[in-house]
């Protein structure tokens, strides 16, 4: 078997365009590729010739020769879905479409607002119109969204997809206005007024709240904010989290949700230090983390294992860690209940149940049909423990199973909660919003001629980075249908006059240049310790850094002025 997908997928489908035999599947445009938790290699008709490698930004598609041994069930799960998808045809697929042309000759200026996945996808797509030009702006002085301030520091290969960004922000046509926040130093009609469209990819900044009682108290956390915590993020670094054996004697943590987020966190607290001290963790947390009281791990999934959100890929790598325990324990569900069917994830959740633990190594339980039902303050008023209830399943009236409270209730000891119950969008000033899904309301990504939106502020906080691929290609063609029927009128000023306006409300906006300086900085400081990147936490010190891009002279003024 030549080559294989391997965890950290993250379905853009690079490879599937570059794969000259038509063996990667699903690709997009067939059934099943825009929910696919990863993509497959048909053993038999590939060729081995390493171009879908080469393509993947991710390094998610390797030799089987180089497979780790943890990496090894990635060999029959690639087998098993050309058994029951056989895709036999393996003509070349003609994914690489005929370039669409504007009607109209141009030039137009597009803003982009939120520099994550979305937003830079979204400007790829843009800039294949030699008429356009894309300012893409950003409230921190990085880019990156949740690629940054998301994927887990663990998760390194992940985060390679960065040098896709880079490419794509080093596009002539392309540049950078960070440290800018729209709706506090632009409004949305300032940018209306001078760009002929502007897109926003603000993505979900918020987080759903549980609604028990003591949700609220210190020691009650949202995923959200613990994982911006420990991957840097400038807003989160005076997160109240304590790990240390006085404010969390338990040695328990418990989260609340079983998506990949809440797999995520339990790994980062179960975690290894000798291993954290070579990723990209942010410096505070990762003392944090080294000072820890933390043995057990516990993460509730309401419903049962069968419906459990995390990704089966999430659950290999998982399951390979061979530095900590996984338990799995389904309460009074028989495990022939419990893991029946022949979905992949019952299976490794069987063989998980079976497996001995090793009680030199910490642990994460992965606790199926539980729902904290109260969280329970201490003396100090700190969360101290948590009420979980029991839940059994009950089919409702479009046959979904649902977790119904038994009764049961227990009580578990804790010093910290965290809840991985979902991101949430939040209101962007002057646009529509819908609060039940938290997103702005839209057309394919149209929210009205002029004004349009991608990423997890369109569809909802689901997806895995290559989705926003799509997902914003959908939106620059609504985008490019109305500059081509001339729905949108001209904006007033030029390029130059919307520089100027925004560099007087906000002196210290970063461009490419200063982000360059800044990852560089990061770069260097982390290879001293042997690390991809120390980032820097502090917005004042980012804009130190990236002040030197402009000179020795510009960086002794800002010096003198801060
Ligand atoms: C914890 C976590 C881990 C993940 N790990 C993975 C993974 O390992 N692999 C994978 O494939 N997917 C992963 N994902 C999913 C992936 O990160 C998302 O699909 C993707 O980041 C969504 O992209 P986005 O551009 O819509 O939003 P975001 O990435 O959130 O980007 C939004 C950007 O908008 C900016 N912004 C917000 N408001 C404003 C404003 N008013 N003005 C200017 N800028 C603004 C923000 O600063 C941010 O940079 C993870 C998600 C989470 C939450
Ligand atoms: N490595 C990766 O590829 C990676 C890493 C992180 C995130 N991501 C992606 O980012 C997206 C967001 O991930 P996520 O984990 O935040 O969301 P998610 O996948 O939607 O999972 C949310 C979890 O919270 C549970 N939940 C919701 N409300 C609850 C409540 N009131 N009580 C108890 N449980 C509740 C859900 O259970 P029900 O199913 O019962 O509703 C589900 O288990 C996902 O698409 C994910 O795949 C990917
Ligand atoms: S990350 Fe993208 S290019 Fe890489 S294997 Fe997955 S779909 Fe293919
Ligand atoms: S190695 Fe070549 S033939 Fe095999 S999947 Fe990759 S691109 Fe296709």
């Amino acid at each position: 078997m030549p080559h294989v997908v391997t965890q950290s997928c993250c379905s853009d489908a690079s490879c599937v365009v570059a794969c000259p035999v038509n063996c990667i599947h699903p690709a997009p445009g067939e059934p099943g590729f825009a929910e696919a938790e990863m993509l497959y290699v048909d053993a038999a008709s590939c060729v081995d010739c390493g171009a879908c490698a080469t393509a993947c930004p991710a390094d998610a598609i390797v030799p089987h020769t180089t497979l780790t041994e943890a990496q090894q069930p990635f060999l029959a799960l690639n087998a098993e879905y050309f058994q029951v998808f056989p895709h036999r045809d393996r003509t070349p697929l003609a994914l690489v479409h005929e370039q669409r042309r504007l009607k109209r000759k141009g030039p137009f200026r597009v803003a982009v607002v939120g520099a994550g996945p979305a937003g830079l996808y979204a400007a790829d797509e843009l800039l294949k119109h030699p008429e356009i030009t894309v300012d893409v702006f950003d409230r921190l002085p990085t880019p990156y969204g949740l690629v940054r301030a998301g994927v887990a520091p663990d998760h390194q290969h992940t985060k390679q997809i960065e040098r896709l960004f880079s490419q794509i922000e080093s596009q002539p046509g392309f540049r950078y206005f960070l440290g800018v926040e729209v709706g506090k130093h632009v409004s949305h009609a300032e940018l209306t007024a001078r760009y002929h469209a502007v897109v926003y990819t603000v993505g979900a900044a918020s987080d759903k709240a549980l609604g028990i009682p003591g949700d609220d108290l210190p020691g009650s956390l949202s995923a959200t904010d613990f994982v911006g915590w420990y991957n840097g993020h400038p807003d989160k670094q005076t997160l109240d989290v304590r790990l240390d054996a006085a404010s969390n004697p338990s040695g328990r943590v418990v989260i609340v949700g079983n998506g990949n987020v809440a797999l995520d966190c339990a790994r980062v607290l179960a975690e290894d230090p000798d291993v954290l001290a070579r990723t990209d963790v942010a410096d505070g947390p990762y003392a944090a983390l080294c000072d820890s009281n933390v043995r057990e791990v516990v993460v509730l999934g309401r419903r049962g294992p069968a419906e459990a959100a995390f990704t089966v890929p999430e659950l290999v790598g998982l399951a390979g860690h061979d530095g900590l325990n996984v338990v799995v324990d389904t309460g009074d569900l028989p495990p022939e209940v419990a893991f029946a069917g022949d979905d992949v994830k019952g299976r490794l959740l069987g063989e998980l149940r079976d497996r001995p633990v090793d009680p030199a190594k910490r642990t994460i339980v992965l606790r199926f049909l539980a729902s904290p039902t109260a969280v329970v303050a201490g003396e100090d008023g700190r969360v101290a423990a948590v009420d979980v209830g029991r839940n059994r399943l009950q089919l409702d009236e479009g046959g979904v199973p649902r977790a119904v409270p038994t009764g049961e209730t227990e009580r578990l000891d804790t010093g910290l909660l965290l809840r991985a119950v979902g991101y949430k969008g939040v209101p962007v000033a002057d646009l529509p919003y819908d609060a039940a899904t938290g997103t702005v309301p839209n057309d394919r990504g149209r929210v009205l001629p002029g004004v349009y939106v991608a990423g997890w502020v369109k569809r909802g906080p689901t997806g895995f980075i290559g989705t926003n691929k799509s997902d914003a290609e959908e939106t620059v063609d609504r985008l490019l249908d109305d500059l081509d029927t001339g729905a949108i009128p001209e904006p007033v000023g030029d390029a130059q006059t919307v520089a100027a306006v925004i560099r007087g409300r906000q002196p210290a906006l970063v461009d490419l240049a200063g982000w360059q300086a800044i990852d560089a900085e990061e770069r260097r400081r982390g290879a001293a310790a042997g690390r991809p990147r120390a980032k820097i936490v502090d917005v004042d010190e980012m804009h130190r850094v990236a002040a030197t891009a402009r000179g020795p002279r510009y960086a002794r003024l800002r010096r003198g002025r801060s």
